[in-house]
């Protein structure tokens, strides 16, 4: 065990030394670096790529229990480009030579059969994310461990794969259509779907813009700014803005308006919010206005989600809604929302506000205790709870009778009860971590990281389980996500790491930003 001082880092481990670097008076944690944790989640990594590159590679995923493979992301060997950031990190050279010489064999003007429709939002945030990242780390940290002409054709390869996709954005609006087809006689074309959702619209542009700021070429940038421009500017807001920042979810491609008021953190809005902050993060100058909006998003979350369980007033979940008013509150979390925490606290150390901070840790604290609830130790895929202030409303019904002793005694009661290697309490603990140095959040990561290793390893790799809260996790899903490599891995490696140019730092000084996949790309703009 090693503590690291984050003024030191550059000069190697010292020992119990707190040197306060930061502009801030209030923040200047210091870190501690566990040799074992990270060799336990190296050793997680090395098997889960073990088996997917002796039975799945090429292909997307790995099925680890009947050692075969799935094309589940179009047939572009969708692991192995997810796991490109994380092997880099954790200095696995020849992973990462294995990685590259893959992604210049890639054709993505194909997909394989069966497997021929393209998510813009999937694509986008786990390949053209994995690509641009690599670039980044190739070419910055992570310089020289392979030849110049690889690493150019990375990036030639991100920027075929966006040429590509383009056809997603020629839309009368310019919101983009999700759907693609690849594989016509004429190249890819959108499917015929009339909407889409503020996620997978407004999950684009950090990837895109970093492409453009890679490239010289601004066409990618201003392609997603567009489909954005919608969401940051509701065209009809008695429908789709119901509390000041917090938007509706589906968005028509024809004229841009919202086609409902439905929302909140959980999956299908999540990962709008999460980008806000992180593109003022990447450029204030160019992005001041996503600030303002995640200022908006996350007051309002505050002030009308904020809510209670009725016997566990002391946790803070936040509730989803469909349109304004107590009445229209749903009092529902999932796995997915469990980001909330961690940006809501990269908010605040980006904007230097404390009470973000201090909101951003309670939020982290409900996650735990959703972990903390069940037999295997590992949260569920979405839970209920009833509010404690909204007594008898009509949305604010009980906990179902076979769930109450457990509701009780928790907090919340389980409403899916998957756990498919999910990233985002790890996620949330990490920038937790980060914000304050306060290691219970590595022991926190690495309890999480225990029960995944002893619940979900599976055959010749990890898989998804059907039951959180059964012995074994119920049965294997025989299913291994690219984002098990991507995030889960990740964020379990760097909260126990040291200092390195890419770790979350406690201030605003932030010089790489991670995508919603955990692919870190160097931020752009000055110093905030
Ligand atoms: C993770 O699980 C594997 C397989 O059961 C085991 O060999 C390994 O020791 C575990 N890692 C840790 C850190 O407990
Ligand atoms: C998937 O793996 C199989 C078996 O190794 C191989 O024949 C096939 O070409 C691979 N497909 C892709 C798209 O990589
Ligand atoms: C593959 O896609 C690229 C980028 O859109 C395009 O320039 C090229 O012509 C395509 N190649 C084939 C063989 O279709
Ligand atoms: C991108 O948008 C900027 C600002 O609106 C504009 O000046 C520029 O010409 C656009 N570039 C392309 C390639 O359309
Ligand atoms: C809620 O309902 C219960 C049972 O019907 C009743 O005893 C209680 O007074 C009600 N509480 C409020 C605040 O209306």
């Amino acid at each position: 065990m090693h503590r690291y001082s984050w003024a030191l880092a550059a000069l190697g481990p010292v020992s119990s030394v707190v040197v306060s670097a930061s502009p801030l008076a209030f923040r200047s944690p210091s870190y501690v670096s566990h040799q074992d944790r990270l060799d336990g989640v190296k050793e997680a990594f090395q098997r889960s790529w073990d088996g997917y590159y002796e039975y799945a590679f090429p292909n997307d995923s790995l099925k680890p229990i009947s050692k075969t493979y799935d094309n589940d992301r179009n047939g572009w060997g969708a692991s192995a480009v997810d796991a490109i950031s994380t092997a880099l990190i954790m200095e696995n050279t020849e992973v990462v030579k294995q990685i590259v010489d893959h992604i210049k064999t890639i054709n993505f003007n194909q997909t394989v059969e069966g497997a021929e429709q393209v998510s813009l939002f999937e694509t986008t945030i786990r390949y053209l994310g994995g690509l641009v990242s690599a670039y980044d780390f190739l070419t910055g940290p992570f310089e020289g461990i392979v030849d110049q002409d690889s690493v150019d054709t990375i990036l030639d390869q991100a920027v075929n794969l966006a040429e590509l996709l383009s056809i997603a954005f020629d839309t009368p609006s310019g919101v983009p259509i999700n759907d693609l087809v690849f594989n016509g006689p004429d190249g890819p074309v959108t499917t015929n779907e009339a909407t889409n959702g503020i996620a997978t619209i407004g999950t684009l542009i950090l990837e895109w813009t970093r492409l453009s700021d890679l490239t010289g070429d601004d066409k990618y940038a201003n392609l997603t700014r567009t489909g954005e421009d919608w969401l940051l500017n509701v065209k009809n807001p008695e429908v789709g803005e119901p509390y000041p920042g917090l938007i509706g979810t589906n968005v028509n491609v024809k004229d841009g308006t919202f086609a409902d008021g439905r929302g909140g953190w959980n999956g299908g809005t999540d990962s709008f919010y999460e980008y806000l902050i992180k593109m003022y993060l990447y450029d204030s100058e160019r992005f001041g206005v996503f600030k303002d909006r995640w200022i908006a998003a996350i007051d309002s979350s505050i002030t009308y989600l904020a809510s209670h369980p009725s016997n566990r007033p002391e946790l803070t979940f936040l509730a989803a809604y469909n349109g304004a008013g107590p009445d229209k509150l749903n009092f529902v979390s999932s796995h997915l929302a469990c980001f909330d925490g961690g940006n809501i606290i990269l908010g605040g150390l980006t904007l230097d506000n404390e009470d973000y901070i201090k909101f951003g840790l309670e939020l982290v604290n409900g996650c735990h205790e959703t972990y903390l609830g069940t037999v295997t130790g590992i949260g569920p895929e979405s839970f209920r709870w009833q509010d404690s202030k909204l007594t008898n409303a009509s949305n604010n019904g009980a906990a179902p009778s076979d769930q109450a002793a457990f509701y009780a005694k928790n907090g919340y009661w389980i409403t899916s009860s998957a756990y498919i290697l999910r990233p985002e309490v790890v996620e949330s603990y990490y920038y937790a971590y980060r914000a304050t140095g306060d290691t219970k959040y590595q022991d926190w990561a690495w309890d999480a990281f225990l029960h995944i290793n002893e619940t979900c390893s599976a055959g010749v790799g990890f898989s998804a389980v059907t039951n959180v809260n059964a012995a074994n996790g119920g049965s294997f899903y025989d299913s291994q996500e690219s984002f098990w490599f991507a995030e889960v891995l990740k964020y379990s490696y760097l909260i126990q790491a040291g200092e390195a140019p890419y770790q979350v730092s406690a201030d605003h000084n932030n010089e790489w930003v991670f995508n919603t996949e955990a692919h870190p790309v160097r931020v752009a703009g000055k110093p905030i």
